[in-house]
């Protein structure tokens, strides 16, 4: 099984048109999803799981949707993620946390889930936010540059947003597209990845068992060479 499932949930705003909707109801579908792909994490015991709720790149956006997703962060923030912590989630937020870019208040919200969770072992959920892997590893490099001593794999590894939690093993994406968009460039140095045409509203428990499946399949050999068991 794998230890660490990363989400590219993507697929919102064409779901949400498909259906004659303003894109912004695809994202409002796409909590659920989130919430029943957290549950089933949980049943199948697997202990880490990375979302990717806005890039750096998402600034380009209409103000109208980036004011409307941030909305719904913040109710998200409030409510949602409040019920994640009753099941025994730990929330943990990836990113730059610009206080200017994001707003003071949803810092304040971020901070505050992840000190109420802090104690929570069932499952860490990351949400990636302000996130973009170049950013992450240029935070990363400029913190190291102004301490001392060797750098290393693992040096570094500590240096990001992602400090403690295990590479990926498993990494989706939603809705066709066969791109990473800047998530984890470091993390998902060997992982396994899954493409589904399915939209990230309509991912739940059925197509994440299905990606555990396609991903129980895979010879993993991290550059080795895997024995030929029949002789
Ligand atoms: C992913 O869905 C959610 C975010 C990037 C916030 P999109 O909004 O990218 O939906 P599509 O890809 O345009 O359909
Ligand atoms: C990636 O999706 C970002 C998130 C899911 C938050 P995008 O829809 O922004 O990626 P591109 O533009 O198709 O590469
Ligand atoms: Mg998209």
């Amino acid at each position: 099984m794998p230890q660490h499932v990363a989400f590219i949930m993507d697929g919102n705003g064409r779901w949400a048109k498909a259906r004659g909707m303003p894109r912004l109801e695809g994202h409002r579908q796409g909590v659920e999803s989130v919430r029943k792909v957290c549950e089933q994490l949980v049943r199948e015991g697997i202990p880490y799981a990375t979302f990717y709720a806005f890039s750096t790149e998402n600034w380009k956006r209409s103000q109208e949707e980036v004011g409307g997703l941030f909305k719904l962060f913040r109710l998200y923030f409030g409510k949602e993620l409040g019920k994640l912590g009753e099941q025994g989630v730990r929330v943990r937020f990836i990113g730059a946390r610009d206080k200017e870019r994001l707003g003071a208040d949803i810092v304040a919200m971020m901070e505050e889930a992840e000190a109420k969770t802090a104690g929570n072992t069932k499952l860490t959920a990351l949400f990636a936010i302000n996130y973009g892997g170049r950013d992450e590893i240029v935070r990363a490099a400029r913190k190291l540059a102004a301490e001392s001593g060797e750098i290393d794999e693992a040096r570094f590894g500590d240096a990001l947003d992602t400090a403690g939690v295990p590479d990926v093993d498993l990494m989706i994406r939603t809705s066709g597209e066969q791109r990473l968009s800047n998530f984890l460039l470091w993390q998902l140095a060997y992982a396994e990845l899954v493409f589904t045409k399915v939209a990230w509203p309509d991912f739940g428990a059925e197509e994440l068992q299905s990606a555990l499946d396609d991903f129980m399949g895979r010879e993993r050999r991290f550059g080795g060479v895997v024995e030929n068991m029949g002789g």
